[in-house]
């Protein structure tokens, strides 16, 4: 068996790592010209890549969104399969657990009082004040939306098709979508980025939250109307935002993001691929198709029709 490997950051660990696992496959980095494989493990491959290596049976994709991934012409006898949270649910409950928690006890406020010396107290604020509404309600979108839950936060969640999820009140499709944002305070955002979602997090949308909204994007920069936001603020129609993705990676240094007193900005940093939790679910995945297990049955096989 042979894996061919196109990963722009430290492709060197993640060989070693792969041939670790399988040491009776023939592993190796990508190159023009490169033999045919029969897997490969990728992130944000060039069409050139995609184009030499037309035998893949399978991609996988060493992160959960396959946005990239799916620009690409990949011919339909190829399959792509996404990271199935590999450690990065925990990792994005605790960033959204936080910032919630930061805009809802007004810490930031505390620390502004706490540089000048001052004593002072904030009115404590109501939960049932501040419900929460989670876009998105899969792999890591219900581990956030348990998460925020324990904390006694009302949670509202929204997907493409209808769920029952104890404790969370769901909201599905398009039908769905105004009464979830008008039932929500706190809106995060753990879409995939496809043509159905790119700029869902718009004026239009945005406003129609409960008064004193708050967003939290930890999907793709594609999803926010980027323009839209600052006026929203400055109106006092959202009370502010956290974002950790964007539309340009790296933000660039101008950008306004960057200064706005109501943007807390990361780099991209809410869940990030674990090297070895990933090996060993990819591995596990070419394992049982390799032992003919079909790829329809493995967890995070993308439906290219769907975009996710
Ligand atoms: P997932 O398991 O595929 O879940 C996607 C959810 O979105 C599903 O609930 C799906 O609905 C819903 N959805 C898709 N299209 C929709 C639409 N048009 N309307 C309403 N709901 C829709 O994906 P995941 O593993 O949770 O990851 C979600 C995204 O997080 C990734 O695609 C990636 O972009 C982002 N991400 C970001 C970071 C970071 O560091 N910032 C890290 C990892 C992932 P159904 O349940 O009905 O299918
Ligand atoms: C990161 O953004 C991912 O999609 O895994």
């Amino acid at each position: 068996m042979r894996i061919t490997v196109s990963i722009p950051e430290r492709p060197d660990a993640w060989i070693a790592g792969l041939r670790r696992e399988l040491p009776q496959a023939d592993i190796e980095a990508w190159q023009p010209g490169a033999a045919p494989a029969d897997h490969a493990v990728v992130w944000a491959p060039s069409q050139q890549f995609i184009d030499e290596q037309p035998a893949l049976r399978g991609i996988f994709n060493i992160g959960a969104g396959v946005d990239a991934l799916l620009k690409l012409r990949v011919p339909a006898s190829t399959r792509i399969v996404r990271l199935d949270d590999a450690g990065m649910s925990v990792q994005m409950a605790e960033y959204v657990c936080h910032a919630l928690i930061r805009h809802f006890r007004e810490l930031d406020g505390y620390q502004a009082d706490a540089g000048e010396g001052r004593w002072s107290f904030r009115k404590p604020r109501l939960r049932r004040d501040f419900p929460v509404g989670i876009m998105g309600l899969g792999v890591l979108g219900q581990r956030v939306a348990k998460a925020v839950a324990q904390f006694e936060f009302p949670v509202n969640g929204w997907s493409r098709s209808p769920k029952q999820i104890e404790g969370i009140r769901c909201f599905a499709g398009e039908a769905g979508l105004d009464e979830f944002l008008a039932a929500s305070r706190v809106l995060v955002c753990l879409l995939p980025l496809t043509p159905d979602t790119r700029h869902i997090l718009r004026r239009e949308t945005l406003s129609k939250l409960l008064p004193g909204g708050y967003v939290i994007n930890v999907a793709r920069g594609g999803h926010l109307a980027e323009d839209e936001l600052i006026p929203l603020l400055d109106e006092g129609r959202l009370a502010g935002a956290t974002l950790d993705v964007f539309e340009v990676e790296p933000l660039p240094p101008e950008h306004p993001f960057w200064r706005h007193p109501k943007i807390t900005v990361t780099p991209h940093a809410s869940a990030r691929t674990l090297r070895d939790e990933s090996i060993a679910q990819i591995v596990a995945k070419i394992r049982a198709v390799e032992a003919g297990t079909d790829f329809d049955a493995l967890p995070g096989v993308v439906d290219a029709n769907r975009g996710y």
